[in-house]
C-alpha cells in the first residue's frame, strides 16, 4: 500500500510545530524503512499571499490524491481584513468539504506525568483515555434554511436547522463502534431525544446500526446535557462517544480541557472508506490555531502536532506498534520532566520547540 504523505504547515506556529513532525518521518523513512512518501503544499494566510486563496487548486488536488494529510495551523492578524471566502480557515473548510471527513476524532488522554497539572482532581483524571467521534459536516451548522429572516416589524429571526438523514447518521456510529472494537469496546451516544426529533432518529439508527452489524460492542444512550455533567463528574465511566457536530463541538472541548493545555491535543477527521481499497481519507491536525502570540519565539509545544502524526500511523496506516511508540516517547519525555513553557510547572525542565521533539525523537 503507498504512504502518500501531504504536509500542509499553516501559518504561526504551524510550521514550527510540523518541523519536529518532519524529524520523525525522516528518522522512520530513514530507519524504520517505512516508507512515507512526502509532499508539501501551503494552506491558509501562506497560500493566500502566494495564490490570492486559502488554498490553491493544484494542493487540494495533491490532498485529494494521497493517502493522509496531516495540517499544521492557520490564521493570524495578518490576514484578519481578507475577503470572507479567501480568508484562512477557508482552507481548512474547503479540505473537509472536498475530502468529506464527516468523522471528528478527538482523543482526551491524560498523561500520568500531568495529572496533578488538570484542573480536576487527580485521581478523576489520572488514566483517562476516551474518545470523542464527532458528526462534521451535517446538523445544525449546515442545514438548511439557515439565515438571518427580516419580519418587517423591526424584529429579525435568526434560523439554524438541525438536520440528519439515516445515512449520515449510520456511518457516523458505525466509526465509533470500530474505534471502540481496537479499544475499550464501549460506545456512548448523546443526543437529545427528549426534545428534539433529530435526537429520536439519531437513537434509533445508532440502535440499529448495533443491533445489524456491532452487538459485540457495548451500547449505551446519554443524553447530551447529562452527558456533558458525565464528562466533569467522572469522565473514567466513558471509552468512545458518539454524538452529533453541535453537541460534539462542546463536548469535545470540555473534554480536551480535562487533561491540560491546547499544545497536548492532537485530532483526526476521517473520511468514508474507498470502496475498492476500503482506505479512507483523511487529514490530522492538532486541535490549537496559529498562537500568533508566540509564534517565531520557538516556544510552541509540538506535542499536539506530534500526537496528530501518531493518529494518521494507527488510523491511516494501521501502523499501531510505531503508534503506540510514538506516544509511548511522548509520555516518557513528560516522565523525565521535560516541558515546554505552556505546560511547564515548578522543579521541570523548561526547553523550546526543537528540543522537545528532539527529546521525543531520541526516546
Ligand atoms: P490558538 O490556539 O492559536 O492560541 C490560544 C492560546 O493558546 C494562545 O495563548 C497560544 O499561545 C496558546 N497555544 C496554542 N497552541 C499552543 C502550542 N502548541 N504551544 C504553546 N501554546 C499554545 O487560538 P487563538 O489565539 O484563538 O487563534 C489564533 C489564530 O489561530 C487565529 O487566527 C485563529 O483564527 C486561528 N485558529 C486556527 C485554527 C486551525 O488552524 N485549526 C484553530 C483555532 C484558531
Ligand atoms: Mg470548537
Amino acid at each position: 500500500a503507498s504512504k502518500k504523505l501531504l504536509l500542509l504547515p499553516g501559518d504561526g506556529i504551524g510550521p514550527e510545530a510540523m518541523a519536529e513532525v518532519r524529524k520523525i518521518i525522516a528518522y522512520m523513512n530513514a530507519e524504520l524503512k517505512s516508507g512515507f512518501e512526502l509532499d508539501e503544499g501551503l494552506v491558509g494566510g501562506s497560500a493566500y499571499d502566494a495564490h490570492g486563496k486559502a488554498i490553491s487548486e493544484a494542493d487540494m488536488e495533491k490532498a485529494l490524491a494521497s493517502d493522509a494529510v496531516l495540517f499544521g495551523a492557520v490564521g493570524g492578524p495578518k490576514w484578519d481584513s481578507v475577503p470572507y471566502d479567501v480568508r484562512p480557515e477557508a482552507g481548512l473548510l474547503r479540505l473537509r468539504k472536498d475530502m468529506e471527513l464527516f468523522a471528528n476524532l478527538r482523543p482526551a488522554i491524560c498523561y500520568p506525568a500531568l495529572a496533578d497539572s488538570s484542573s480536576l482532581k487527580k485521581e478523576v483524571v489520572e488514566g483517562l483515555d476516551i474518545l470523542i467521534v464527532r458528526e462534521l459536516t451535517g446538523g445544525v451548522y449546515f442545514g438548511e434554511p439557515k439565515e438571518i429572516r427580516d419580519l418587517g416589524n423591526g424584529q429579525k429571526r435568526g434560523i439554524d436547522t438541525q438536520v440528519y438523514d439515516t445515512y449520515e447518521i449510520e456511518r457516523i456510529s458505525g466509526v465509533a463502534f470500530e474505534l471502540a472494537r481496537t479499544r475499550g469496546n464501549k460506545v456512548t451516544s448523546m443526543e437529545k431525544r427528549n426534545v428534539m426529533k433529530s435526537g429520536v432518529l439519531w437513537n434509533e439508527v445508532v440502535t440499529a446500526t448495533h443491533r445489524a452489524k456491532y452487538f459485540d460492542v457495548k451500547l449505551e444512550h446519554m443524553l447530551a446535557d447529562a452527558g456533558g455533567m458525565q464528562l466533569v463528574r467522572w469522565p473514567k465511566q466513558f471509552d468512545v462517544i458518539v454524538t452529533d457536530n453541535l453537541f460534539g463541538d462542546m463536548l469535545s472541548d470540555i473534554a480536551a480541557m480535562l487533561t491540560g493545555s491546547l499544545g497536548m491535543l492532537p485530532s483526526a477527521s476521517l473520511g468514508a472508506p474507498d470502496a475498492k481499497t476500503g482506505s479512507r481519507k483523511a487529514l490530522y491536525e492538532p486541535v490549537h490555531g496559529s498562537a500568533p502570540d508566540i509564534a517565531g519565539t520557538g516556544a510552541a509545544n509540538p506535542i499536539a502536532m506530534i500526537a496528530s502524526f501518531a493518529m494518521c500511523l494507527r488510523y491511516s496506516f494501521n501502523m499501531v506498534a510505531e503508534a503506540d511508540r510514538l506516544e509511548a516517547a511522548i509520555a516518557g519525555v513528560l516522565d523525565d520532566g521535560i516541558r515546554t513553557a505552556d505546560i511547564m510547572s515548578e522543579g521541570k525542565t523548561k526547553v523550546g520547540t526543537t528540543e522537545m521533539g528532539d527529546a521525543i525523537l531520541a526516546k
